[in-house]
């Protein structure tokens, strides 16, 4: 039998076109289970009410909650409000008229992991928060623009942050994308800053997600006592958004892409 070597010289996995298919249901589910949470982002809500229902339709499907007992997590999904960065953990708390939020599922359908993130508007959206959400959407679609053969991850990173500084916001260094597919962390570790041409060159097979996170305040983050939930230590506003990707022989497809009209900001 005619083994292809599976791991590049940088430790990255190169995937097979058949592996692709894996990645296309898996990040559809995901992405489906964040269309379908979008009707109920409405104050009152507790963000543990979401989670329930965001486990429940990924078991229906057939798929498991990657988060669900990872590293001593407990939820299937991380919800988090305004100036937290990521990994929040649902909770008793209500949405009030105002929040944003971030909802980040990863499910685990047939061993294939599909992780995407997106923001979700509880009731008025302030004009801050919507500027802040509109270019962190454009920062994580700008990043994707480079992914192709032959590019490299610090192209990524330094698309993204050359974006983001040129708006007067600044991109979170503390946490980053990650190689993914039949395991939900690998090799790369994907920075969302960086320098033209640097790091590992990218080839057709890999697959990785993008994630970057962005604030209206300063980068720092700090991690709250519960050992998981990050704040921007300044308080500021925070959003982010995630796609998993695999790169083709031309470009890149996105696995996790909305099959509704239900994402928010629309992307043309
Ligand atoms: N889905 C997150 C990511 O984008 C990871 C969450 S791990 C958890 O990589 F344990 F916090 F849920
Ligand atoms: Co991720
Ligand atoms: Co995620």
């Amino acid at each position: 039998m005619n083994i292809k070597p599976r791991l590049n010289a940088d430790g990255i996995t190169i995937h097979t076109s058949e592996e692709f298919e894996g990645m296309r249901r898996s990040g559809a589910l995901a992405a489906k289970i964040l269309d379908m949470i979008t009707d109920f982002i409405v104050p009152g809500v507790t963000t543990e009410a979401l989670d329930t229902l965001i486990h429940d339709y990924m078991i229906d499907a057939g798929a498991t909650p990657a988060t669900l007992g990872y590293r001593g997590y407990t939820k299937s999904s991380c919800i988090s409000l305004n100036h937290v960065v990521c990994h929040g953990i649902p909770s008793d708390k209500k949405l009030k008229d105002g929040d944003i939020l971030n909802i980040d599922v990863t499910c685990i359908l047939d061993g294939w992991f599909g992780d995407t993130s997106r923001m979700y508007i509880c009731g008025k959206l302030s004009r801050k928060a919507e500027r802040l959400i509109d270019i962190t959407h454009t920062a994580l679609m700008i990043g994707i623009d480079q992914v192709k053969p032959g590019n490299t991850f610090g192209d990524i990173g330094a698309a993204i942050q050359a974006y983001v500084e040129a708006q007067r916001c600044s991109v979170v260094r503390d946490f980053c994308g990650h190689g993914l597919g039949r395991v939900f962390h690998s090799a790369p570790n994907v920075v969302h800053f960086g320098r033209w041409g640097t790091g590992a060159v990218l080839e057709e097979g890999m697959f990785f997600t993008i994630e970057p996170m962005v604030n209206l305040g300063k980068p720092h983050t700090k991690i709250l006592a519960d050992d998981w939930t990050a704040v921007t230590k300044d308080k500021s506003l925070s959003a982010q958004f995630e796609h998993s990707i695999g790169v083709t022989s031309t470009g890149c497809e996105i696995f996790t892409n909305s099959l509704s009209n239900k994402f928010y900001p629309t992307w043309s």
